[in-house]
């Protein structure tokens, strides 16, 4: 008989899910993780972070929130307990190896012209073709272990691991600089005692303006008030809403989570209806109070370069003074998940172009990719909700419950979201935004599943979808 081994890199939320949905079908999946413990970046935040989302919509279908949980937005030691409890209710531990770091992958079995044609047949597993997985693992002297198997699912997340730290000018970058200088992601791993005394009765200056800057601006605010102001430095300018905004009267859930808000909005494949579309961010409560009393200042700036005492901002003669300049500017995750690939065909596919997102069929397949998945590349309002949707079509799909289209149909389904992204969610950017439940519906069809999942006409337009209405999916 085929082997149909499931190998899976990354222990976070989008590997939790799809080891517990493969081994639901009856699969033995092996999760390799080189962190020691399951949950993904949320084992390394700020000391700030908080969900940003209600809690009822980051919640699993199958295993809410302990009552004990009583805040709307769980604070990040809440999260990571709540993952791990994930993983102990359905024995998912038993199926990772941590302290594993993938080095990469490789497909075998056949040339590179042949393989081609996941539409061939569409199946998730083909016999004779396999990928190679190449494994440290750190807790045994580094050893490098070769391992095998029929289907891989890439769960390596978008938003960890490789920072994107802009380029400048010989002379012109953090080398000119007397201070310190670091990316967001190494000020969240440090200890929370050790990242205070790094950022007390210093000059800080934050570039960037997306969430990790807004949280260490609002946690440097706290530290050093208006004695020591952090600047924060904008590339864009973004619209932030509260978390406790509530637009016309309507809830979060409302507007972003029912049927009939998502009636006036463009779909990605559709003609152009109107922009309803924004960057939404949702800082921390009292971001603006500390923007208000001085202890936060805001410059916008599209670009700068470094000297001896600070920074110096587009179009200002005089620098920016600081001790610590932090790069909040995000993440390389194309480059990263690229990186994983061992083939530069592959490496060519999985990148597309530079300002292209990752070109993904249903945001999982690549048609020129066979027998691999990649789930958490594109994002939305609750990607654990969306994660979730994603790891119970690739748990049917592996079953050989439904195939895949042609590769043209998958490319033309492509480039409809391509085009999409391209216009709400910015150069780049991976979100399905404000089309879940249509996205959803799309898989419930794929699967065989009915997509309106409420009971009667006006709780199908009104009311908001959340995790549970998929929970028998
Ligand atoms: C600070 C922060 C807060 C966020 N808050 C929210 C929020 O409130 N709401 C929301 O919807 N989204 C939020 N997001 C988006 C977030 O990316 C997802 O919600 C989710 O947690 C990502 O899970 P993941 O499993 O895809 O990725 P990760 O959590 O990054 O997990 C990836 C895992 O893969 C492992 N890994 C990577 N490469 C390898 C390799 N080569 N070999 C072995 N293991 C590997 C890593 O160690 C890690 O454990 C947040 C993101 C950040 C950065
Ligand atoms: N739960 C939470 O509270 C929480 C906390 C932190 C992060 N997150 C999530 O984690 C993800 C990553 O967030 P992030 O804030 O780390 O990254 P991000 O959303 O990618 O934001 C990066 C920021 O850096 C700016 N930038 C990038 N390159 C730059 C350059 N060369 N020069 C100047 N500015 C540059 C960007 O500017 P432009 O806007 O002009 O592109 C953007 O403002 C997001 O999904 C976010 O919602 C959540």
């Amino acid at each position: 008989m085929d082997e149909k081994r499931v190998a899976i890199v990354g222990a976070g939320i989008s590997g939790l899910l799809a080891c517990k949905y493969a081994a639901a079908k009856g699969f033995t999946p092996v999760v390799f993780e080189e962190q020691d413990k399951v949950g993904g970046l949320w084992n390394h935040t700020l000391e700030s972070t908080t969900l940003q989302v209600p809690k009822q919509l980051y919640e699993f279908s199958d295993f809410p929130w302990p009552s004990s949980v009583k805040e709307l937005l769980p604070h990040n030691t809440q999260l990571t307990q709540y993952l791990q409890s994930y993983a102990q209710k359905f024995q998912l531990l038993q199926y990772v190896n941590f302290n594993s770091t993938v080095i990469d992958v490789d497909y075998v079995g056949e040339s590179e012209e042949e393989m081609n044609c996941w539409g061939g047949d569409g199946k998730a597993f083909r016999s004779k073709r396999k990928w190679i997985l190449k494994v440290s693992h750190s807790g045994d002297h580094g050893s490098i272990k070769e391992y095998e198997a029929e289907f891989l699912v890439l769960c390596i997340g978008k938003f960890s691991g490789l920072p994107n730290i802009p380029e400048f000018a010989p002379g012109y970058g953090s080398d000119a600089f007397s201070g310190k200088v670091m990316h967001s992601m190494d000020l969240a791993k440090m200890e929370n005692a050790a990242a205070a005394k790094l950022i007390k009765g210093k000059r800080v200056v934050v570039i960037g303006s997306g969430k990790s800057a807004v949280d260490i601006a609002y946690e440097c605010a706290n530290l050093n008030g208006r004695d020591n102001p952090c600047t924060m430095v904008q590339r864009r300018i973004h619209w932030m809403i509260p978390h406790d905004a509530q637009p016309w009267g309507l809830s979060f859930s409302f507007l972003f989570f029912t049927r009939f808000a998502e009636l006036m909005l463009h779909k990605p494949g559709q003609g152009s209806l109107f922009t309803a579309a924004t960057i939404l961010l949702t800082p921390l409560p009292n971001f603006y109070d500390r923007v208000e009393d001085g202890s936060i200042l805001m410059k916008k700036s599209k670009s700068f370069t470094f000297c001896k005492e600070g920074v110096i901002l587009e179009g200002e003669a005089v620098p920016l003074q600081a001790d610590v300049v932090i790069f909040a500017t995000g993440y390389k995750g194309k480059e990263k998940l690229k990186n994983m690939f061992a083939s530069p065909t592959f490496q060519n596919y999985i990148y597309g172009s530079p300002n292209s997102i990752v070109p993904l069929y249903r945001q999982m397949i690549h048609p020129r990719i066979p027998q691999l998945a990649v789930i958490g590349y594109t994002e939305s309002l609750s990607c654990l909700f969306t994660f979730e949707m994603r790891c119970k079509w690739l748990s049917h799909f592996l079953d050989g419950e439904f195939r895949l289209p042609n590769i043209r149909e998958m490319e033309k389904e492509m480039e409809g979201w391509e085009k999409y992204m391209k216009r709400y969610a910015g150069k780049g950017r991976s979100c399905i935004g404000g089309v879940p439940i249509w996205y959803n519906d799309q898989l419930c069809r794929d699967i065989g599943s009915a997509p309106k999942r409420k009971n009667g006409f006006i709780s199908e337009l009104f009311q908001p979808y959340g995790p549970p209405d998929y929970h028998h999916l």
